[in-house]
Formats: C-alpha cells, sequence, structure tokens
C-alpha cells in the first residue's frame, strides 16, 4: 500500500434509508444511516427496541424482503461494491461469501429434523464445496468450543443446551469463512453465564480468525469488552460513533449517556436503576427536531425544531447533539 493511503473499508454504508410499505404509507425505518467498518474491526451498534438495527444490518446483504421493504436512497459498499445495484447471482455470492449473520433464537434458527453436523454440512456445500468433509464439520464444531465433536455432530438440535445451539449456529455462520459475522443479539435468549461464554467465544473467534464482527444489542455493558468502535441508534439514525472505551468513558450523546446509565454495575448497590423517561418513537411519528428531544435531560425549546446534524464533535467521535459536551456541560464530563 502507499504510505499516507487508507486501506479501503470492509463496509461502507452512506446515508442508507429504508422504509418499509408504499406510497404515502411508507414509513422510513433507517433515515440516512452511514457507518463504515475496517477488516477485523469489532463495531458494536446500540439502541433500544426498534432504533433500525436490524434493518440495517440485513441491508448490508440485501436480505430484507423486498416488497415490503424498499432501499430507498443511500448506498452500501462491500469490499468496495456496489451492493444495491447488484445483481441477485452477486448478492448471493456477498451472503455467506463475504457476511454471515448469526440471529438471536438458536432453537428456530436451527431445523429439528436434520443433525446439526449435516447442518454444517449444507453451509459447507453452498460456500465451499472442495471442504465439504466430516472433518472440516469438526474442524468446525470444535472451532466454537464444542467438547466431542465429533460425537455432537450426530445430534439433533433438540439435544443440546441453547449455548450449545448458539455455538453450533456460530460454525454454520463459520463454514463460509465470512470476513464479516454479523451478530444481532447473539446472547439475548441465553442465561447471563452462558452469555458471558458466548462473548468470550466472540472475542477468541475474533483474534484467532480476525474477522470484522457486527455485534448488535440492547446492552451497552456487552460490547464494552469487545468492540473496538461503537455507534449509537436511536429512531432510525445513527446518534453517536467512536471509539467503544473513549465513547464509554465519555458519552457525548444524552441518548448515550443515558443507555450506559441503565445498565447494571457489577457490585454497586442502586435503589432503582435510571431507565430512560418517555417511550421510544414509532416510525413514521417521530418527533420534530431532534428525535431525542422529548426524552432529553437537557433538551431546549430550539431542539423542537432544529434537526440536528451528526458531526465530528471530538477526533475519531461523531455526535448528532449540538449541546454534547456544551451546554450539557455535565454531558461529556461524567464517566461511564
Ligand atoms: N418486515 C417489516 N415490516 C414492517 N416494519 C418492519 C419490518 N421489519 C422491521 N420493521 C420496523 O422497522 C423498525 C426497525 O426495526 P429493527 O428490527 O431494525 O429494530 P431493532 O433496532 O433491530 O430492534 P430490536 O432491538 O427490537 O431488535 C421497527 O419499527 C420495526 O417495526
Ligand atoms: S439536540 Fe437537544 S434534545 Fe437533542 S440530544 Fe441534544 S440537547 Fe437533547
Ligand atoms: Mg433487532
Amino acid at each position: 500500500m502507499v504510505a499516507g493511503a487508507r486501506a479501503m473499508p470492509l463496509v461502507e454504508i452512506s446515508e442508507l434509508q429504508v422504509e418499509f410499505g408504499r406510497g404515502i404509507e411508507a414509513v422510513r425505518v433507517v433515515d440516512g444511516v452511514s457507518l463504515s467498518m475496517a477488516a477485523g474491526e469489532t463495531l458494536g451498534l446500540v439502541g433500544e427496541s426498534g432504533s433500525g438495527k436490524t434493518v440495517t444490518a440485513l441491508s448490508l446483504a440485501r436480505l430484507l424482503p423486498v416488497p415490503p421493504a424498499r432501499y430507498a436512497g443511500g448506498a452500501i459498499r462491500v469490499e468496495g461494491r456496489e451492493v444495491l445495484s447488484m445483481s441477485p447471482r452477486e448478492v448471493r455470492r456477498i451472503r455467506g461469501g463475504v457476511v454471515s449473520y448469526v440471529f438471536q433464537e438458536p432453537g428456530t434458527s436451527l431445523n429439528p429434523v436434520l443433525r446439526v453436523g449435516d447442518q454444517i454440512r449444507e453451509s459447507l456445500r453452498l460456500h465451499h464445496p472442495e471442504a465439504d468433509t466430516e472433518a472440516e464439520v469438526i474442524r468446525l464444531l470444535a472451532q466454537v468450543g464444542i467438547a466431542a465433536p465429533a460425537h455432537r455432530a450426530r445430534e439433533y438440535p433438540h439435544q443440546m443446551s441453547g449455548g450449545m445451539q448458539q455455538r453450533v449456529m456460530i460454525a454454520m455462520a463459520l463454514a463460509s469463512r465470512p470476513r464479516l459475522l454479523v451478530a444481532d443479539e447473539p446472547t439475548t435468549a441465553l442465561d447471563v453465564t452462558i452469555q458471558a461464554q458466548i462473548i468470550d467465544l466472540l472475542r477468541d473467534l475474533k483474534g484467532r480468525l480476525g474477522m470484522a464482527i457486527l455485534l448488535i444489542t440492547h446492552n451497552l455493558g456487552l460490547v464494552g469488552d469487545l468492540a473496538d468502535r461503537v455507534a449509537v441508534m436511536y429512531a432510525g439514525q445513527v446518534v453517536e460513533e467512536g471509539p467503544a472505551a473513549d465513547l464509554l468513558r465519555r458519552p457525548g450523546h444524552p441518548y448515550t449517556r443515558a443507555l450506559i446509565q441503565s445498565v447494571p454495575v457489577l457490585g454497586e448497590t442502586r435503589a432503582r436503576l435510571p431507565s430512560i423517561p418517555g417511550t421510544v418513537p414509532q416510525p413514521g411519528a417521530f418527533p420534530s427536531g431532534c428525535r431525542f428531544h422529548p426524552r432529553c435531560a437537557i433538551a431546549r425549546p430550539e431542539c423542537r425544531g432544529r434537526v440536528p446534524e451528526l458531526v465530528a464533535a471530538w477526533p475519531g467521535r461523531r455526535v448528532r447533539c449540538p449541546y454534547a459536551g456544551t451546554g450539557g456541560g455535565e454531558v461529556c464530563s461524567g464517566s461511564a
């Protein structure tokens, strides 16, 4: 590479707009999202339910059903290629070949009548027919920390615990050797101790395989030690983005700050965990001006009318609030 030249991002989403429904009934659920990921990087995508995290992630491999979905604007480049204008054949190469997904409910994603080994072979057959062997299935199961993998490969999903099923889902996703693993709430359906094990596994795989991970979760605490960067979504938009450690230590946007404050701290007893007041706005009924204004602790009268841009607030940090670190004073000065 030429000295000083920047490597091409693995993923570059620019001003993405996604709608559901048609004509005047159309509702925009993702509204101008721009995000990029470098090869090998882990990006945590956080935000409350309905903020558009999954829709954004599914758009990467054009996995939304069209209709009712419609890509209404913007661009998505994966390894430099524009996904939204690709032929169906090219998109199939992106799915699995470059981007693989692991979802929340492993039990519902696995086929109950197929042995788990056969399900992994199916994924191999699709993406790497030359590696479609028993040995590769066993290697993949061992890679995700499943003991006695040869024995486990012959089991059916119902013979496994939820944590084990999620490991199988991750093995299936890895079968295609993706450059980007999208893990959408991969631990939400699991017990707390199993959650920690799956996060450990993702950290281990990230180190060993060097693949990028898009980790989607409601829980900022979860991304704290896994993500390199964090993007926070609210009402279909990114409201803050930056290096994980810095953003968690010095949240700029009042919404990020409120999210962090609602994460329980181990060993700390509080009479009541603060929750964010008000309710998450529904697409089609987003508030005017700053979409967070009805719930914002430091809202000013002008916030109702003025639409804030996502702008560089500090080096490497973008925030969609002109008062981050100024009028709110305490907004930026506190620790997570
Ligand atoms: N197939 C669909 N048809 C209509 N609306 C949809 C569809 N899929 C998603 N939406 C809407 O798009 C919005 C964003 O949904 P999305 O699933 O991306 O949220 P999310 O941030 O992933 O939430 P969660 O944390 O609950 O998973 C929601 O209001 C949702 O109701
Ligand atoms: S623009 Fe106003 S309402 Fe929105 S986050 Fe900033 S201070 Fe709060
Ligand atoms: Mg989701």
